[in-house]
């Protein structure tokens, strides 16, 4: 017999296997916004006066987020429930290396604030981490004045990040990306002058919402962002729901033509963040997002295929791995184009997703900058490789629980990154089992 494994030392375990039962059936809140709360966080650090979190995200990356601001000096108190009280502002440079763990999001923003900060930063992460592209936000702070170095000229972490003395100035991004943009406004926080970023396609809209929560001098204007230099004072940030893990939530209810049904509450509806709802009704999904409640809910249709261009992409930059899945068991061929930013995600995300979904007998093949879908795939059980990316990991759960039979995941672990529990939500709600994989 299987010895009993909790809940939550099946996060911790290196490979899992799902044994099948059926698509999604029931109601969920899923965990607090990651990219809000890794947001909440850094602002609360700057801040004068206190700042009260409720809903943070549990995850490790967040959790390394409030590692990294306590080396700043400033006090953090968190009971690990969600709620955290933060007493900023920050009041030297670091005391020690800045570890982010595999969190891009964390120390790209981080990277931001330290480069306002008269003195040095190191800012690391894990072997995965350490191999995505910085010299995008290191580039532009260099324009402010920064001095930012690392591995290969500055490209790779280990960074090394002389702050203070910044000049306000105006960038256009070369990548649609809320990460660089949310740099530059940390550190033009503290710049002479305004700081302006001007985006080809639009991004999530966080740190801009969150700067005026925090009394930060912030003007958006169509795709134009610019902050004014000002101190940020303590509020409170109540963290709704992550839309991204409702995406995968969503999937689940969609794999099997019958029976699922799920309906996510309390999640973020601002810009930016839900626009898998509406590819997934293109593909002809039952699924309403009241905007008003923040509910999700999803019934079991047929999906036909679709075509994803780089107009869609920025939007849905999370939730391509989730909606591959559902296009492979939709009727057509889904071609995805214009998504090579993917490659630079927590794994080369067009790679992995390919990859995953061969594992489960899909017929794709992959771009330079996207995948072609085969749908119409009854999907078999496999075994998978996360290659380190919760996102990949999350989404073989979901189809594994779909399919008749047993899958391994490996690389588990990596959901615990935003996560944590998944694997207790995902036998509660498809009837899956779940044990630590061979
Ligand atoms: C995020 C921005 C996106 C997204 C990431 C979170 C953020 O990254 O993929 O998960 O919180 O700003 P990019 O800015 O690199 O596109």
């Amino acid at each position: 017999m299987t010895p009993a494994v909790s809940d939550s030392d099946l996060d911790a375990v290196s490979s899992l296997q799902v044994t099948g039962a059926g698509p999604a059936r029931g109601l969920l809140q899923v965990p607090g916004d990651k990219s809000i709360s890794h947001r909440a966080v850094l602002m609360a650090a700057m801040a004068h006066g206190p700042t009260v979190i409720t809903g943070l995200s549990m995850g490790q990356d967040v959790t390394h987020t409030l590692g990294a601001v306590r080396q700043f000096g400033v006090s953090v108190d968190h009971a690990g429930d969600g709620r955290v009280r933060v007493e900023g502002p920050i009041r030297h440079e670091p005391a020690d290396v800045l570890d982010h763990g595999n969190a891009g999001t964390g120390i790209r923003l981080t990277a931001g604030v330290c480069a306002g900060i008269d003195g040095v930063s190191v800012l690391t992460g894990d072997r995965f981490l350490r191999r995505r592209p910085m010299d995008r936000i290191a580039e532009p702070l260099r324009m402010m004045g920064a001095t930012v170095d690392g591995r290969e000229r500055g490209r790779l972490a280990p960074l090394v990040i002389r702050g203070g003395g910044l000049t306000g100035i105006t960038y256009s991004p070369k990548q649609a990306s809320a990460q660089v943009k949310s740099a530059l406004l940390l550190a033009g926080l503290s710049a002479a002058g305004p700081t302006t970023v001007e985006e080809v396609h639009p991004t999530r809209r966080h740190t801009e919402e969150m700067l005026a929560q925090f009394g930060g001098r912030v003007r958006v204007d169509g795709n134009r962002v610019t902050v004014e230099p000002g101190d940020l004072t303590g509020t409170e940030v109540v963290v709704p729901g992550d839309p991204s893990q409702a995406a995968f939530w969503a999937v689940a209810a969609l794999l099997a033509p019958e029976h699922g049904e799920v309906v996510v509450e309390n999640l973020y509806t601002g810009f930016g963040r839900s626009d898998f709802v509406n590819v997934l009704e293109r593909m002809g999904a039952d699924i309403d997002f009241d905007l008003t409640t923040g509910t999700l809910t999803v019934k079991a249709s047929r999906l036909r295929a679709v075509d994803l261009t780089a107009e869609d992409i920025p939007g849905i930059v999370d939730e391509v791995p989730a909606l591959a899945m559902a296009a492979a068991v939709a009727e057509g061929t889904t071609v995805i184009s214009g998504a090579g930013e993917l490659r630079a995600k927590e794994s080369d995300r067009i790679a992995s997703t390919t990859r995953l979904l061969r594992a489960f007998g899909v017929q794709v093949s992959e771009t330079e900058d996207g995948m072609v879908i085969e749908g119409g795939s009854r999907l078999r059980a496999g075994r998978v490789d996360s290659h380190g990316d919760h996102r990949i990991a999350m989404t073989a759960a979901v189809a594994a629980a779909c399919v008749e039979g047993a899958t391994v995941i490996d690389g588990w672990d990596s959901v615990a990154t935003s996560y944590p529990r998944f694997a207790a939500d995902l036998v509660r709600l498809t009837g899956a089992s779940a044990q630590p994989g061979a």
